[in-house]
């Protein structure tokens, strides 16, 4: 069986500095050597010539026929902007076309690597209230048929079965065509699950191993069709605890990553397991002293809301933080938010380097209500291995909790994570 968790379904929370071509300054602290002083500074007129040569070829490169000013602007970096938005700090999404003309809105989620959309063939009231894909109203669509099964492990250990069969064609994102995409098409969804979700479908940005019936998942053709100009792409999400939904939610890059957007330079980690984006995270410690654990595996996935921790953590965490269970509700702790800034930080050593959650940080805010950013999926009473063998009970999931203070840069061709703080 096939499966993963989507502990944001669960919430019940219905709730320039313009560094052109720069490169990321490591040098503050280190002993000044023998230095190059590199002549950045062209006068006006010629850097912008530049940059319109730069992006009349690109474009002609990328065959971007009609792009906005921001994606021209984007492209002339190489790289093409998904902007997204940001329902509630749990769930970050974008729009993709299939076909010439179908939009749907779909949810980023690095820890799965499949693409899915509800299909018209699908006739339940789940699938009524959210687009759904009609392929013959497609000239690019390619049928195969194959059968389609995915399942989401719920908090409670409920399964939750998406049915559906795979099709073939054209998927637009950031302006550029993706030829030839197999994705699937469900025909069978779960009612209650996605009702309350701001999206249509889900877009997986994970590697081909752990892809359900090993379709080649989009961001390996759009490397492979050379609509991008390096296999890299990056997130950085905007956090907003107003408690609506914010068009404005941050940006997915694909292509190179945009040195404005972070500060320093990227720290790289090699992944541990190629499949999900698993490293091992050299320590985890809350507050000054409490180590969590030592050589802790992780994998980022920005389709999961909250830091899931394994039990044991998740206890010490809670104790530390002045959390029982009598704080509960929908399987997250509640605290109030005069709390917050009392609290200790929570810092995770990757790469050799600190990186810090201030409380502020860990805590998600609706306005008046504060929920701690860490929760567990392992109450004790099931296996949590999955078919390849992953310790789910062991893991530690960083979700956008994590990633919001963070420029996260993920490297399809050497297999590494790449972190530094926002700007
Ligand atoms: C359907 O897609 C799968 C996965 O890409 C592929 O292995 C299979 O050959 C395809 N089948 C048909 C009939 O095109
Ligand atoms: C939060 O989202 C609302 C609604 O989109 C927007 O008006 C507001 O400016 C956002 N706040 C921040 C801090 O981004």
């Amino acid at each position: 069986m096939h499966w993963k968790w989507m502990p944001n379904l669960l919430l019940g929370l219905a709730l320039l500095q313009l560094l052109l071509f720069s490169a990321c300054v490591e040098g503050r602290r280190r002993k000044r050597g023998h230095q190059v002083q590199l002549k950045r500074q062209k006068n006006r007129e010629d850097s912008l010539k530049y940059l319109q040569y730069e992006t009349t070829a690109l474009r002609a490169k990328f065959g971007l026929k009609t792009v906005s000013a921001l994606q021209i602007m984007s492209a002339s970096k190489g790289n093409a902007e998904v902007p997204l938005g940001n329902a509630y700090n749990t769930e970050y999404y974008g729009s993709i076309k299939i076909g010439s003309s179908q939009t749907f809105k779909i949810l980023f989620d690095t820890a799965s690597s499949n693409l899915w959309v509800p299909s018209v063939q699908c006739p339940a009231d789940s699938c009524l209230q959210l687009q759904r894909y009609d392929s013959s109203l497609s000239s690019s669509y390619v049928a195969n048929g194959s059968a389609f099964e995915i399942q989401y492990a719920t908090r409670n250990n409920q399964a939750t079965i998406l049915k559906g069969f795979l099709s073939t064609d054209t998927v637009e994102l950031a302006g550029l065509s993706i030829k030839g995409q197999t994705f699937a098409e469900i025909t069978s969804l779960p009612p209650d699950v996605f009702s309350r979700s701001n999206f249509d479908g889900i877009f997986g940005l994970g590697f081909q191993q752990i892809s359900i019936g090993d379709v080649k998942p989009p961001m390996y053709n759009l490397i492979e069709q050379e609509l991008i100009s390096q296999p890299t792409f990056s997130f950085y999400l905007n956090r907003n605890n107003t408690g609506s939904i914010d068009s404005n939610g941050g940006t997915l890059l694909l292509g190179p990553s945009d040195p404005t957007l972070y500060s320093g330079c990227l720290t790289y980690v090699p992944l541990s397991k190629v499949g999900y984006w698993q490293f091992t995270v050299a320590s985890i410690v809350l507050g000054s002293s409490n180590k969590l654990c030592s050589k802790c595996e992780a994998i980022v996935d920005v389709g999961t809301s909250l830091i899931v921790a394994p039990r044991a953590a998740l206890q010490s965490i809670n104790a530390q933080l002045g959390l029982t269970e009598a704080d509960k509700r929908d399987g997250v702790y509640t605290l109030p938010c005069s709390r917050v800034s009392t609290l200790p930080s929570i810092t995770f050593n990757i790469g050799r380097r600190d990186f810090v959650l201030p409380p502020a940080s860990y805590v998600v805010q609706y306005k008046d209500v504060c929920v701690s950013g860490f929760t567990s999926l392992d109450d004790g009473s099931a296996e949590l291995t999955d078919d390849r063998g992953t310790d789910y009970a062991n893991i530690w999931v960083l979700g956008d909790v994590f990633m919001g203070p963070f420029y996260m840069e993920f490297d399809m061709e050497y297999k590494r994570v790449g972190i530094a703080p926002k700007i």
